[in-house]
């Protein structure tokens, strides 16, 4: 990946880019395609969504998405997030499928974004990193 030049990239502006370039492409594909790549990825995923009604599963992410969004530029914990940290600390979710979480969000961004490129994958990494540990860590401690 090059540097950029002598600019540092700003992930603020290529994450609000890239989520306003897919969202315009539709919401619902986004969150179905995630869901999808999610699901094909691991047999426990794919068990642990069967009876899920998704069309209701996909506007629980897109709300937790904000919150996640907003917890990478505040990091203050609220109700919300920690209701949706001790839902998946019952679920006994392990660790390594936050991972393939992580993963399968950034290939659906790679597919629907097209001006995606090694920065804006890293400005997505960065801008989730912070909510994804805290949910990730949540489970663990709570374990
Ligand atoms: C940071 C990553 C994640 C976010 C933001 C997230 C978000 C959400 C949200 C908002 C809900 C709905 C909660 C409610 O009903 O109020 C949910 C439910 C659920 N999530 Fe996650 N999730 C994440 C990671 C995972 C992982 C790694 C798994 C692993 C399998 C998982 C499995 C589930 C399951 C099984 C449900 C319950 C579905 C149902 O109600 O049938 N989630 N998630």
């Amino acid at each position: 990946m090059s540097s950029n030049g002598s600019r540092s990239p700003d992930f603020n502006k290529l994450f609000n880019d890239s989520y306003e370039r897919i969202m315009a492409r539709g919401s619902d594909v986004f969150y179905q395609r995630f869901y999808d790549h999610f699901i094909a990825a691991s047999p426990e995923v794919a068990k642990a969504f069967v009876n899920t009604d998704m069309k209701r599963q996909y506007e629980m992410l897109s709300l937790s998405l904000m919150q996640i969004m907003s917890f990478a530029s505040d990091r203050r914990s609220n109700p919300y997030i920690e209701k949706i940290a001790n839902i998946h600390a019952r679920l006994n979710i392990s660790g390594n499928l936050f991972t393939l979480w992580a993963q399968c969000l950034i290939a659906t961004v790679r597919e629907m974004d097209d001006h995606y490129d090694a920065h804006v994958e890293l400005a997505w990494r960065v801008t989730i990193a912070p909510g994804l540990e805290f949910m990730r860590a949540y489970c663990e401690l709570a374990e």
